[in-house]
C-alpha cells in the first residue's frame, strides 16, 4: 500500500467549515488534498489559510472552484491527480431552508451525490467517506445513540442525508470494491486552535454555539433559549457537542481503517457526553470573559429534547475517540470569533 505522501484525496466542499479543519488534518499526515468547492456557503480565504497552517503549497493542496452536479467541474478535480478517495463534504445544511426549499436540498445533496458517484465510477475510485448526521435518528429511540436504532428524518435535509445513506449502501452492494464511511456527526462547534479558521455562517446563525459567540463579540445583544420546560435536569434541551478538530481527525481515521470497510456502514461520531444549553451558555461565559445574556423564549418547531451518541463504533472499528472538552471548544470557538468578529471577511 503506498504511503499518505503518494495518495491524493478529493475533498468536495473542502472551504466550509468542517472540510477546512479536515483539510488541515488530512494534509498534516502527509496526504494531498484536492478541493473542489462552489463557494456557496464559503469563502476562498478559507483554503488560503488551510496552506498557511499547514505549509501547503498550491499543488499539495488543490483548489478547483467547482460545483459537483457538474460533471465536467469533477472531472477537473480528478485530473488534478490519480485520487485514491473521495471525503464529501459538499451540500446545503440548514433545516429551516430545506423546509422553504426542498428542491434545492434534494438539487444539491442528492443529484449532487448521484453526479459524485459517477465521476468516481468514470475514475475508479471506490473509497468514500460521507458527511451524514445524528438528524437521521429523528426523535431518537434512547440515548446514547447506537447506530442500530431506528432511522427517520423530520425535514428534508435529514430526509436528503438518509437518501444518501441508503444510495451508497445500494451502490456499494451492486458491484465490489466499494469502502463507504457513513460518519453521522452529532453537533460539532470549536474551531482549530490557531484561529486562522472557523465557522463562518451568513446572516443569523441558526445553532446554538455561532450564535452565543455572535453575542459575545457583540454581534448580538443576547440569546433565546430555546424552552426551557423540557424533562431535562435544567429544562434545556440536551446536545452531544464534538470539537471540530476531533471531527476533522475522525475522518482520517475513517480513510486510514477503510480497509476494515466491506460496502457502507454507518458510524457515530460524537463524544458521548450530552450537554444542555445552559451548560453552554455557563462554558462560553467561563471561555470568553463575557456576561452573554439570554432570555428564555418558545420552544423551537421539531426541536429533539435530548441526543448524544454512543462512541462505541467509532472506537472499535476506526479506532477514533473524541478527546476534546467542552471548555476547549468554547476557549477555541471564541479565538476565531474575537479575532475574525466578521468571519473571513473581517
Ligand atoms: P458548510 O456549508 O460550511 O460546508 C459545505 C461546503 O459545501 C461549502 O463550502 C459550500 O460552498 C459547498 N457546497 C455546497 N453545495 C455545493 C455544490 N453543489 N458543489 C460544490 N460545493 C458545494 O457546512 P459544514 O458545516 O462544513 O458541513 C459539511 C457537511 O457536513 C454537510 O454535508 C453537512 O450537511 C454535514 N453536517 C454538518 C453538521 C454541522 O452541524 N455543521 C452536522 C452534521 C452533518
Ligand atoms: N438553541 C437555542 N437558541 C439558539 C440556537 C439554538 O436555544 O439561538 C438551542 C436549540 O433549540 C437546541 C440546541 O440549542 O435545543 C442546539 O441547537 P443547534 O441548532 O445548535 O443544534 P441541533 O442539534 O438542533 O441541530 C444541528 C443542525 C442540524 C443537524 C444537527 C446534528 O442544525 O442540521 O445539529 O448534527 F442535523
Amino acid at each position: 500500500m503506498s504511503e499518505p505522501e503518494d495518495r491524493t484525496v478529493v475533498v468536495t466542499g473542502g472551504a466550509g467549515y468542517i472540510g477546512s479543519h479536515t483539510c488541515v488534518v488530512l494534509l498534516e499526515a502527509g496526504w494531498r488534498v484536492v478541493v473542489i468547492d462552489n463557494l456557496d456557503n464559503s469563502s476562498e480565504v478559507a483554503i488560503d489559510r488551510v496552506r498557511e497552517l499547514t505549509g501547503a503549497d498550491a499543488d499539495r493542496c488543490a483548489f478547483v472552484e467547482g460545483d459537483i452536479r457538474e460533471p465536467a467541474d469533477l472531472d477537473r478535480a480528478f485530473a488534478v491527480g490519480d485520487a485514491a478517495a473521495v471525503v464529501h463534504f459538499a451540500g446545503r445544511k440548514a433545516v429551516g431552508e430545506s423546509v422553504d426549499h426542498p428542491l434545492w436540498y434534494y438539487d444539491h445533496n442528492v443529484g449532487g451525490t448521484v453526479c459524485l458517484l459517477e465521476a468516481m465510477q468514470r475514475h475508479g475510485v471506490r473509497d468514500l467517506v460521507f458527511s451524514s448526521s445524528c438528524t437521521v435518528y429523528g426523535e431518537p429511540e434512547g440515548v446514547p445513540i447506537t447506530e442500530g436504532m431506528r432511522v427517520g428524518a423530520q425535514s428534508p435535509y435529514g430526509r436528503t442525508k438518509l437518501i444518501i445513506e441508503e444510495m451508497l449502501a445500494d451502490v456499494a452492494a451492486s458491484e465490489p470494491g466499494w469502502r463507504v464511511a457513513l460518519l453521522r456527526y452529532f453537533n460539532p462547534v470549536g474551531a482549530h486552535p490557531s484561529g486562522r479558521i472557523g465557522e463562518d455562517p451568513v446572516g443569523i446563525p441558526n445553532n446554538l454555539m455561532p450564535y452565543i459567540m455572535q453575542v459575545a463579540v457583540g454581534r448580538r445583544d443576547h440569546l433565546t433559549v430555546n424552552g426551557d420546560d423540557y424533562p431535562t435536569p435544567d429544562g434545556t434541551c440536551i446536545r452531544d457537542y464534538l470539537h471540530v478538530v476531533d471531527l476533522a481527525e475522525g475522518h482520517l481515521a475513517a480513510l486510514d481503517h477503510i480497509d476494515r470497510l466491506d460496502g457502507a456502514i454507518a458510524v457515530n461520531l460524537g463524544t458521548g457526553v450530552g450537554s444542555s444549553v445552559l451548560d453552554v451558555v455557563h462554558a462560553a461565559r467561563a471561555a470568553t470573559g463575557q456576561p452573554i445574556p439570554y432570555e428564555v423564549g418558545p420552544r423551537r418547531a421539531g426541536d429533539v429534547v435530548a441526543a448524544w451518541a454512543d462512541p462505541t463504533a467509532a472506537a472499535e472499528l476506526l479506532g477514533w475517540r473524541a478527546t476534546r472538552t467542552l471548555d476547549e471548544m468554547c476557549a477555541d470557538h471564541w479565538r476565531w470569533q474575537a479575532t475574525n468578529p466578521a468571519g473571513y471577511a473581517s
